[in-house]
């Protein structure tokens, strides 16, 4: 049976395109809830691995069961030849940390000749997950001509990818502020990248094609590039007295303040208050206290500022401004911060592909066709 709706809603605002058991948002509340935990205990209390068998297995592991994931997940954190020869090529051409992570991931589907594709989408998946971090370190490093570093045994999935990052195993400190970003982040309802995502494993094309779709789709400043542009912001004011003409200007030019609005939240986003308190743990434990008061004091401003340009709209913090002042003061520079964020929502993508997978029916929706209707065909000498 099917019923065709010619109404176009713009950017499917408001649209309910699929029933998910893993993330809940609700924006008139500024609440997240990841696979039934409010996001707020979930990124205190897990480690990553914790976070990513619960979003996969729709439930906590034990500890034997952990200690069995976390082991399987570790054994695929090295990388095939042909992602390390992309890699070498990217660095020739300095291309973008974002754009060779999507080629690099891309690399991890090739298969030697003759070879069946893979039986087991949960290896696929556990192969993505373990390798972005690998990914972008390794490519980092190529970038400042260091040699990569291959994963330390003994450090779990978020020390590990400081470690190949800095080349130095973390603090506690800094292994909780990464731990927490990353299950922070880990997944937000139907967003851009997610659907995109599920539009393509629901043609039942493969987890690769689908999780290089998403990072596509993440890429854009609309969705995941705003935190870069967002800490530009905070040092180019870079005292809290500039802050207010600062921003005056850009809004009296018409222009966007990164790190603020949001599609679904209308109050500030959850993920913000969580990010914000970890920045402010990390800074006062080892970092410039100072930086942290200014974003404060840009924050509030900003928002002042919106409420009296858009009235109405409540725009609010989102959580790309808090990410920047965090990943800043872990050592991060903003070219990291996207693919930074595509190593958590990674895990997302693949448990939605899995759901989409379980129950699937091709997306496929309708459009409205406004074009010209009584053409007629003109010979080209006579145009
Ligand atoms: N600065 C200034 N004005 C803004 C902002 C902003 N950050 N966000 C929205 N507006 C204005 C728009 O110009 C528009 O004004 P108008 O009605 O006068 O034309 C109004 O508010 C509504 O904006 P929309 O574009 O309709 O809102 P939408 O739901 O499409 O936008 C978005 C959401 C894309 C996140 C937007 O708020 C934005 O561009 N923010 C800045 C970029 C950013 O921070 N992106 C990260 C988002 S979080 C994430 O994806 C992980």
């Amino acid at each position: 049976m099917s019923q065709t709706t010619t109404t176009f809603v713009p950017g499917l605002e408001d649209v309910v395109a699929a029933q998910t058991r893993l993330s809940s948002v609700d924006g008139q509340a500024g609440q997240l809830i990841i696979a039934g935990f409010p996001v707020e205990e979930l990124a205190s209390q897990a480690t990553f691995e914790e976070t990513v068998y619960l979003l996969w297995h729709d439930a906590l592991p034990t500890a034997e069961q952990l200690a069995a994931f976390t082991q399987s997940l570790a054994a695929q954190h090295t990388l095939p030849r042909a992602t390390l020869a992309l890699l070498e090529a990217a660095t020739r051409q300095k291309a973008p940390v974002m754009d060779t992570l999507r080629m690099a991931a891309a690399t991890l589907s090739l298969r030697a000749e003759g070879e069946a594709p893979s039986a087991d989408p949960r290896r696929d998946a556990l192969g993505l997950v373990a390798r972005f971090p690998t990914i972008v370190a390794a490519y980092w490093r190529l970038l400042h001509g260091e040699k990569p570093l291959v994963p330390h045994p003994r450090l779990g999935h978020a020390a590990n990818y400081l470690y190949m990052l800095f080349g130095k195993v973390p603090s506690a400190e800094r292994t909780r502020g990464m731990e927490t970003y990353l299950n922070t982040i880990v997944d937000h309802g139907l967003n851009a990248s997610t659907f995109t995502a599920r539009v393509i494993i629901s043609t039942q094309s493969d987890l690769v094609s689908a999780i290089v779709g998403a990072l596509g789709a993440l890429k854009g400043p609309l969705h995941g590039g705003a935190p870069g542009p967002a800490l530009d912001m905070v040092f180019e004011i870079g005292e809290a007295a500039n802050a207010e003409p600062y921003l005056r200007r850009k809004l009296e030019q018409g222009e966007r303040l990164m790190g603020f609005g949001h599609r679904v939240y209308k109050v500030r986003d959850p993920r913000a208050e969580v990010l914000s308190a970890a920045a402010e743990r990390l800074y006062r434990s080892d970092g410039d206290m100072g930086l942290y008061h200014l974003a404060r004091q840009v924050e509030q401003t900003a928002v002042a500022l919106l409420a009296e340009y858009k009235p109405g709209r409540n725009l609010q913090t989102n959580v790309e401004f808090y990410t920047a002042l965090l990943l800043h003061g872990l050592g991060f520079s903003t070219a990291l911060f996207t693919p930074t964020f595509a190593i958590g929502r990674v895990v997302g993508w693949i448990a939605h592909c899995f759901e989409q997978q379980a129950l699937n029916r091709l997306i496929r929706p309708q459009s409205v066709y406004v074009g010209a209707k009584d053409r007629r065909w003109i010979p080209l000498a006579q145009r």
